[in-house]
C-alpha cells in the first residue's frame, strides 16, 4: 500500500534505485539526490503509463486505456459526478483515490518495476531550501511593495532570499524577462549589486526604470528581445554575473540557460513556468540523459503541470460543466453534419448564453463556424451525447492529473541535468509554499571552477 506523503524529502542512493522516503532527516545529513537516476526513473514511469496521460480528452468517445487498466477504469466510473471536482482539486486525495487501482493493474500486467516508481507521482521537495541567514525585513520595504500584487510580492521576497542566501560575491545581476523589474528592484535594494533588467516591452521598461530612478536604485533596463542574435561583446549575458529569471515562460528561460551556460555565467537562478510556451511543436530535451529517454511531449502534454484545479463555488462549477457538455454536444452535432471526426473549437461564450437553450447555443456556434444545421435535427440527442462526453472527459482528465507532478519533475530535472553537464553544481528546491505559487521550484546553479 502506498502512503501519500506530501512535500517529503527523498533520498536516492546510486546502489539502490528504490526510493526510500524519510520526512525527518536533519538538513546536514540529507544526501543530495542523484538527479540523473531520478530522471531515468521518471522516464521509465512515464513511458509505461503513457496511455493514461498522453491523451486529449475532448477527442475521446470512450476510455482509450480501458483494456490495459480495467481496475482503474472501474474505479473511475464508481466515483460519483459530484465528487470529481473535489478529488481533482486535492492532490493527496487524487492519489489515494486512484493509486490502489493503478497499482492493481500494473501488478496484473507484471509491471513490478513501475510499481516501485509510483511514489514519484507524489509532490517531491528535492532538497531542503537554503538556510536564510538574513531574512529580508519586509516592514522596511513597505513603499516597495505598493506597486506589486500581494502574492507576487511574497514570491519575489522568497525568491530573493533563496537565490541570494549565500551571496558573498556581490556579482552584477542580470534579470531576464523582467516585466517591470519588480524582482530586480528588490535585489538592487537588498543585495548590493548592480542590476540589469532585460525586457522587450518598451512601456514596462519605462515604468520599471522610472520607479528605480525614483528610489535611486542601481537598476538599468535594456529593452531587447531575448531571442535576438547575440555575440560575446554585445550580449547582456556575461561570465561575471548572477543571472536570475522568475517565471520566464517556456523557451524564454531555456534560452537563458543555453546562453548563460555558453557564457559560463557564474551563478544562475531560475524558477521555470509555462513549459508549453515553446516554438517547436514538441519539447526539445536539454540534457543528454533526457534526450536518451526518447519521451515525446507535445504542447498539450506540457500544459499538464499547470492544470491545477481549484474548487470554485458550486454555481460556477455547475455552469462550467454545463458549458463543457454543450460544447461537446455541439461538437457531436458538427461531426455528423460535416461528416468529419475532428473536434472543432468554438469561440468563448458569454455566461448569459448558458441561461438560454442548448439549441440556441448550437445555432449560435454553427453561425460562428459557417455551418448550417438541418431542420430535422433532434437537439436532445446531441445534448445527451454532450452530457455523456462531459462525464468521460472529466474522468480522463482526472487520471491525467495524477501525472502532473511526475511530468513537472521530469522537466525540472532535465534542466538540472543539463546544467550539471555544463559544469554547474545545481540545487533544486522550493523557494516558497505552493499556496503562494504552484510554480515554486528554484533551480540554482553555480560554477565552482571558472575558466
Ligand atoms: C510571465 S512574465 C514574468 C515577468 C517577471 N519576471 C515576473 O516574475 O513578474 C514574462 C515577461 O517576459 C517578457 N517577454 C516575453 N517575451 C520576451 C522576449 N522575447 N524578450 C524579452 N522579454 C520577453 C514579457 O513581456 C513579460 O514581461
Amino acid at each position: 500500500m502506498l502512503t501519500v506523503i506530501m512535500a517529503e524529502q527523498v533520498q536516492i542512493s546510486q546502489q539502490d534505485s528504490e526510493l526510500t522516503q524519510s520526512a525527518d532527516l536533519p538538513q546536514k545529513d540529507v544526501i543530495k539526490p542523484d538527479y540523473a537516476t531520478r530522471l531515468s526513473q521518471l522516464s521509465t514511469l512515464l513511458a509505461l503509463t503513457q496511455p493514461l496521460w498522453q491523451v486529449v480528452a475532448f477527442d475521446c468517445k470512450y476510455l482509450p486505456w480501458q483494456q490495459a487498466f480495467p481496475t482503474l477504469a472501474a474505479k473511475l466510473w464508481r466515483i460519483p459526478d459530484t465528487e470529481i471536482d473535489l478529488i481533482d482539486s486535492n492532490p493527496s486525495l487524487l492519489l489515494s483515490s486512484l493509486l490502489p487501482a493503478l497499482e492493481q493493474d500494473l501488478q496484473a500486467a507484471k509491471q513490478h518495476q513501475t510499481l516501485s516508481l509510483l511514489p514519484l507521482l507524489n509532490r517531491q521537495a528535492y532538497e531542503l531550501a537554503a538556510e536564510i541567514n538574513q531574512p529580508i525585513d519586509e516592514s522596511a520595504l513597505k513603499h516597495f511593495s505598493g506597486h506589486i500584487k500581494g502574492r507576487k510580492w511574497q514570491q519575489i521576497i522568497a525568491f530573493t532570499e533563496q537565490a541570494f542566501a549565500n551571496n558573498h560575491d556581490h556579482l552584477p545581476i542580470l534579470e531576464w524577462c523582467a516585466g517591470k523589474g519588480h524582482l530586480g528592484r528588490l535585489i538592487a535594494k537588498t543585495q548590493q549589486g548592480s542590476v540589469t533588467s532585460l525586457e522587450w516591452q518598451q512601456d514596462l521598461c519605462e515604468q520599471g526604470q522610472s520607479i528605480a530612478d525614483k528610489w535611486q536604485l542601481d537598476q538599468k533596463f535594456i529593452c531587447a528581445d531575448a531571442f535576438a542574435d547575440v555575440c560575446a561583446n554585445t550580449s547582456p549575458i556575461k561570465q561575471t554575473q548572477h543571472a536570475v529569471a522568475l517565471h520566464a515562460c517556456g523557451d524564454l528561460h531555456v534560452r537563458l540557460l543555453r546562453l548563460a551556460s555558453e557564457a559560463g555565467t557564474q551563478i544562475i537562478s531560475i524558477s521555470p513556468c509555462c513549459y508549453h510556451l515553446i516554438q517547436d511543436s514538441h519539447y526539445q530535451p536539454l540534457s543528454n540523459i533526457a534526450k536518451q529517454a526518447k519521451l515525446t511531449l507535445s504542447r498539450h502534454d506540457l500544459q499538464l503541470p499547470l492544470q491545477q484545479s481549484v474548487i470554485a463555488n458550486q454555481k460556477h462549477n455547475t455552469l462550467r460543466q454545463q458549458e463543457i457538455a454543450w460544447r461537446l454536444g455541439f461538437d457531436s452535432l458538427q461531426r455528423t453534419i460535416r461528416q468529419s471526426d475532428q473536434y472543432l473549437p468554438v469561440p468563448t461564450i458569454k455566461q448569459s448564453q448558458l441561461a438560454g437553450s442548448f439549441s440556441d447555443f448550437c445555432v449560435w456556434a454553427a453561425a460562428q463556424k459557417s455551418i448550417s444545421i438541418p431542420s430535422d435535427t433532434i437537439f436532445d440527442d446531441y445534448l445527451q451525447q454532450g452530457l455523456n462526453r462531459q462525464r468521460l472527459t472529466q474522468r480522463i482528465d482526472l487520471v491525467r492529473h495524477l501525472f502532473r507532478q511526475a511530468i513537472e519533475q521530469w522537466l525540472l530535472i532535465d534542466r538540472v541535468c543539463f546544467l550539471n553537464e555544463q559544469g554547474y553544481q545545481v540545487t533544486l528546491t522550493e523557494f516558497c509554499p505552493t499556496e503562494i505559487t504552484p510554480r515554486n521550484a528554484l533551480i540554482h546553479a553555480y560554477k565552482t571552477h571558472l575558466v
